[in-house]
């Protein structure tokens, strides 16, 4: 799973070969189903997903999922081969560097101090600094954010990270596909997250094809 098992020559070029990687970063906002079906998805995906979470971040999915241990299969329903698991606090871990490749990263859920982190270029975790480089990079970097009401601080932190090229996703499920459980609003958001990192999901999220179904069921 690391770089280091893909040894090249030094210098040497190569045929790409680089799989498709996601990083998650985990904060200390209320919602930690959302990450957690999130990581579960990129990993039955097939995707590299590389997880940072703040002290925080640990704490919510402790409270409100019982996972107490980042293990890589709690974290993604039995797909944990896939899952790579850096400590949060470290600034050095490999995806703190802009030389580490992957194809975004999604802040989920997003909290108002991460958020205003972000925006002021502050890296005090690994969350932070890796959203940094994501910004400074100029890959995709979502940011699904949890908190209500929001007050000046949060709204021109918003504005400072979408000018900076971060797309901000409200952690705000929609209601018009009918939904009948918790289940049902968590996978309408993580399908919405999926679908602006580009990557393909099975989910049942899209208007067009829930209108099809409703004229099929009455006619
Ligand atoms: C139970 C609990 C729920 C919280 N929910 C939120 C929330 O929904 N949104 C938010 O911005 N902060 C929330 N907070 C506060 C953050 O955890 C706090 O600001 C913390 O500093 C965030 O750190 P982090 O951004 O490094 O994860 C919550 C804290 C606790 C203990």
């Amino acid at each position: 799973m690391t770089d280091a098992t893909n040894a090249i020559p030094k210098n040497e070029p190569h045929p790409s070969s680089t799989p498709r990687r996601i990083v998650v970063g985990i904060t200390g906002a209320s919602g930690a189903c959302y990450a957690v079906r999130v990581i579960e998805l990129l990993a039955a995906s097939g995707i590299e997903t590389h997880i940072a979470c703040s002290n925080l971040g640990k704490r919510l999915l402790a409270e409100e999922m019982g996972i107490t241990k980042l293990d890589p299969d709690a974290l993604s329903g039995g797909h944990g081969a896939r899952l790579v698991i850096h400590p949060g606090n470290d600034v050095g871990a490999a995806c703190a560097s802009g030389s580490f490749k992957h194809d975004g990263m999604v802040v989920v859920p997003a909290s108002s101090n991460t958020l205003a982190k972000i925006a002021h270029g502050i890296s005090d975790n690994l969350v932070q600094r890796a959203a940094q480089v994501t910004l400074k990079e100029r890959r995709p970097l979502v940011i699904a954010h949890r908190e209500s009401p929001i007050g000046m601080a949060e709204i021109e932190a918003m504005r400072r990270v979408t000018e900076a090229g971060a797309i901000v996703a409200p952690l705000s499920p929609g209601f018009y596909l009918e939904p009948t459980s918790i289940q049902d609003l968590v996978d309408f958001m993580a399908g919405r997250l999926l679908d602006l990192l580009g990557v393909d999901h099975g989910l049942a999220i899209r208007w067009d094809e829930h209108l099809r179904a409703r004229r099929t069921q009455s006619e």
